[in-house]
């Protein structure tokens, strides 16, 4: 299993996402302002991800700070900077919140308890992806062809993944003979990173333009879309990688189920639709270089908006950890949560 993310005795390491398929190289981060970057650059990404890294980089301050005059605040600061470092996917200041409420005091102890707390999401994420693929492949019936959008595996997560951990399941179970693969413009995280995993693990797949999707609906080729997410709302509204939504619209005409693939972190019940997500705007040179070779004229102007919302009318079921809500997602949702105790 690819390791995205790689714990030592006095660092953490982040495989940088941004030369695969090329190059598989680390970064070491020993201070949380490394961490920041590598989140903020999409060396690390991904929703669960860079909730595991925002962690290990608390970690990696605390231990850098123990014992400096003003550590504790110079603490609190990293922490801000770590939990504000992207504002769509919901995990990151979520886990950082939750921690961070619960710490105790200085020193040591807080040291050995946020290396405890990032092991434990850790584990927590890995084990969370085994239960939503078993949930997911259960509602693809055999040889199905499925579309898929971004990157949702074992670099977006820990493990299997949420929607390429559902298709990683559902193959081995005889579900799937096909794979197509979105190449997801305008960073690729499609055809670098998804094609990437699947070439590793042998399943069917063939790589598209993002544009291919549409046509291919049309000549009866795809039988379910299969997408992430970054931010669930109470509603069922989700934010995912941008193009995601033209995918549920075209799916929703061709008459193809739309199925969203999160852990029960990725829902943010204080959202009653949305519209409310905040979503990240990046910069404009994404768009207009592909691996600093230009694609367009120097100064063009460029709206790049790195997610966009699909409302859940257009969701045919958001498969979480703990089971699939489906039709009511209000309801749904909601109860999912109150099973877990996070109602
Ligand atoms: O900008 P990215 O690459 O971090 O976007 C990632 C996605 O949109 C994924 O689909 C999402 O995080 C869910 S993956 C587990």
């Amino acid at each position: 299993m690819i390791e995205p993310i790689r714990p030592t005795a006095d660092a953490v390491e982040i495989l940088d996402q941004r030369a695969l398929p090329e190059r598989m190289r680390y970064i070491r981060c020993t201070r949380a302002d490394m961490v920041v970057d590598a989140i903020q650059s999409l060396a690390v990404r991904g929703a669960p991800a860079i909730a595991v890294a925002g962690l290990y980089g608390l970690w990696v301050e605390a231990l850098a700070l123990a014992g400096h005059t003003n550590g504790t605040d110079e603490l609190e600061a990293a922490k801000d900077r770590i939990r504000n470092a992207r504002p769509t996917a919901v995990n990151l200041a979520w886990a950082v919140d939750k921690v961070w409420a619960t710490r105790p005091g200085e020193g040591s102890a807080l040291v050995r308890y946020l290396r405890r707390e990032a092991d434990a999401l850790y584990q927590e994420e890995s084990l969370r992806n085994e239960r939503m693929a078993q949930f997911g492949a259960a509602l693809l019936p055999p040889s199905s062809r499925v579309l898929t959008h971004c990157n949702t595996g074992s670099l977006a997560t820990i493990g299997l993944g949420t929607a390429l951990g559902v298709i990683r399941q559902a193959y081995a179970d005889g579900r799937i003979d096909q794979v197509w693969v979105d190449e997801t413009r305008p960073l690729l995280q499609g055809s670098r990173l998804t094609a990437w995993e699947l070439v590793q693990d042998g399943i069917p797949a063939t790589l598209i333009t993002d544009s291919m999707a549409a046509s291919l609906m049309a000549q009866g080729k795809v039988d379910a879309v299969l997408v992430g997410a970054d931010r669930i709302a109470a509603n069922g509204d989700t934010a995912n990688k941008i193009g995601t939504y033209g995918l549920a619209v075209l799916a929703h005409f061709h008459h193809i189920p739309f199925y969203v693939v999160a852990p029960l972190s990725t829902i943010d019940r204080t959202l009653s639709s949305g519209n409310a997500i905040p979503i990240e705007e990046r910069a404009a040179h994404e768009v207009r270089e592909i691996r600093g070779q230009a694609i367009a004229p120097r100064d063009m102007p460029v709206f790049n908006p790195a997610f966009d919302v699909t409302p859940s009318s257009l969701i045919s079921a958001i498969v979480t950890d703990t089971g699939v809500a489906q039709g009511d997602f209000e309801t749904g949702i909601a109860k999912l949560l109150e099973q877990e105790g996070k109602g």
